[in-house]
């Protein structure tokens, strides 16, 4: 089994690299191959919003600008994944959103390459309290490839390789290079019942949906305790529905955006000349 371990810091053996690295040795113990990088060695640009990739089920056209395919590519080459990301502002470093966007190919242009892969996703926070967008955006990157998610946690630690001070947390990242060769998981405490996710936001008064896969559910407080009865399941992230929601929503805006086009243009007209 090859394992690729991805840091998202640009801060060399810093805490994301470190418990990276440590899970990558979990998963050596156990036979892996292993293999890292640092995300920030490479040059990510922006997505165009051209979606050729979706169109014409290829790699992103302008593969040869950047590294971004190159890291696809990489990716799909191992059976397991270790995602590491440190918090910026509350969630990943931009240059993860930035590939991710990149992705569209790997989510269905060529296919789902890593469908069903094992992976964890290791975020390292500096201030307890200050990290809730850094797993759920890691997850949306794993879950839209079709990665499996073995783990997840975040670990403390503010200056360059302080969390190697918490022994509990080594163990974990340890463990999880473990579980992901094993094929075991759920070790995390899952909440939502679908993408295993802890993050709701209100869409009525007493409904919440997971921010991450949509799934549905009334929320409660019995006896000072919070309870979500789930009512609504959704499986956004598994690849039939991936699939349905490229061909049943992306692909028919293209001949509906080509038969309004010159209307378009028409109404555009006033926001090239004013401004
Ligand atoms: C630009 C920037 C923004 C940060 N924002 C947060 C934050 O919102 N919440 C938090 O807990 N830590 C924040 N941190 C602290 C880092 O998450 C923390 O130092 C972490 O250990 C960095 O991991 P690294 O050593 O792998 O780079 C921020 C650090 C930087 C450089």
């Amino acid at each position: 089994m090859k394992v690729l371990g991805i840091s998202v810091s640009a801060r060399r053996f810093g805490n994301t690299e470190l418990l990276v690295k440590e899970a990558l040795m979990g998963a050596w113990e156990r036979g892996a191959e292993i293999n890292f990088i640092r995300l920030t060695d490479y040059r990510i640009d922006p997505c165009e919003g051209c979606i050729n990739c979706v169109i014409k089920h290829s790699e992103c056209i302008f593969s040869d600008r950047d590294d971004a395919m190159k890291i696809y590519r990489l990716i799909s080459e191992h059976d397991a994944l270790v995602l590491g990301s440190p918090t910026y502002i509350l969630g990943v470093p931009g240059i993860l959103k930035m590939l991710l966007d990149r992705g569209m190919a790997y989510m269905y242009g060529i296919g789902r390459p890593n469908s069903g892969k094992p992976a964890v996703a290791i975020g390292v926070a500096g201030v307890k309290d200050w990290e809730a967008f850094t797993l759920p955006q890691m997850a949306v990157f794993l879950l839209s490839l079709g990665f499996r998610i073995v783990d997840q946690f975040i670990a403390y630690g503010q200056g360059p390789g302080e969390v190697l001070f918490d022994e509990d947390v080594i163990k974990r990242a340890h463990q999880a290079g473990r579980l992901i060769v094993e094929g075991e998981g759920a070790v995390y405490e899952k909440v939502c019942p679908s993408c295993g996710q802890n993050m709701f936001r209100f869409v009525d008064k007493d409904t919440v949906e997971c921010a991450v896969c949509g799934s549905k559910g009334r929320f409660e407080v019995v006896d000072g305790e919070i309870k979500i009865n789930w009512f609504y399941i959704e499986r956004r992230w598994e690849d039939r529905e991936v699939i349905e929601h490229f061909e049943g929503k992306i692909l028919p805006s293209v001949p509906r955006f080509l038969k309004n086009r010159h209307r378009i243009k028409e109404l555009r007209k006033k926001y090239l000349e004013k401004i």
